[in-house]
């Protein structure tokens, strides 16, 4: 049993080792960037309210996002653990997750903000979820994906005027969790600037 919050900026790594660790532990990766943009894919109502504020890389609502998570972790494949990625990104987010499904541990990536903008300009990304980099992590085949056959593409939000804006509100918003699960004895930190299975092992060993 391990419900695990991987924290940090944008590009830091939570989706690539939170998908590693969902594949060798298997527990749910939950990724909540990953469900509002399918939700804006099938255009459905909350969908439409996130889109505005994702396009321009603003938090969306602490209420749709709370409700979005609580009704997730009632699924099944969660009752042994999951592995919350990109969620909670405030405070008031992180307080309401005590409250309805506490934490065993935080890993905290920590990586600077010029190596972020690095890994965010050359992320490529497929619809089936899995990510690459176009230096650090490329495909077999160039645009294409290895576990799907699937078209790559570069996220709306990975423009760069976009990134500088997303780290702005990472440091406001989400840095202060930090203290907070520190404080309560559940936080870990990874240094980030290492290599993919560098970073997977040092998390692996703490579970
Ligand atoms: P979200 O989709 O969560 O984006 P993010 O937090 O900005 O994080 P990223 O997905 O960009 O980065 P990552 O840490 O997953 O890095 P990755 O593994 O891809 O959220 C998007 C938006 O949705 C938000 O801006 C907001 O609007 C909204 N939202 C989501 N959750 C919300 C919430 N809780 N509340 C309110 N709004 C919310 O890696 C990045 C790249 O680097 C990849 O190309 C990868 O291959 C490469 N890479 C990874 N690790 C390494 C390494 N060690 N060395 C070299 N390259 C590496
Ligand atoms: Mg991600
Ligand atoms: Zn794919």
């Amino acid at each position: 049993m391990a419900n695990i919050v991987m924290l940090g900026p944008p590009g830091c790594g939570k989706g690539t080792q939170a998908e590693k660790l969902s594949k060798e532990f298997g527990f749910p990766q939950i990724s909540t960037g990953n469900i509002l943009r399918h939700a804006i894919e099938v255009g459905t109502k909350y969908g439409l309210k996130a889109k505005a504020a994702m396009d321009c890389g603003e938090l969306v609502s602490d209420e749709v996002v709370d409700g979005i998570i609580e009704e997730r972790l009632t699924h099944d494949d969660c009752k042994n653990g999951f592995i919350l990625d990109g969620f909670p990104r405030d405070l008031t987010q992180a307080q309401a997750l005590e409250g309805f499904a506490p934490i065993d541990f935080v890993f905290e990536i920590r990586v600077n903000d010029e190596v972020l903008i690095e890994r965010l300009g050359e992320r490529r990304v497929c619809d089936c979820g899995h990510t690459y980099h176009n230096k650090f992590n490329p495909p077999k085949f160039a645009g294409v994906c290895n576990e799907c056959g699937g078209k790559l593409y570069q996220r709306d939000d990975d423009k760069k005027e976009t990134i500088k804006h997303r780290l702005e509100v990472y440091h406001q918003n989400t840095e202060p969790l930090i203290e907070f699960y520190r404080k309560l004895g559940k936080l870990t930190e990874i240094g980030g600037s290492q290599d993919l299975d560098s970073i997977y092992s040092e998390i692996r060993g703490c579970i």
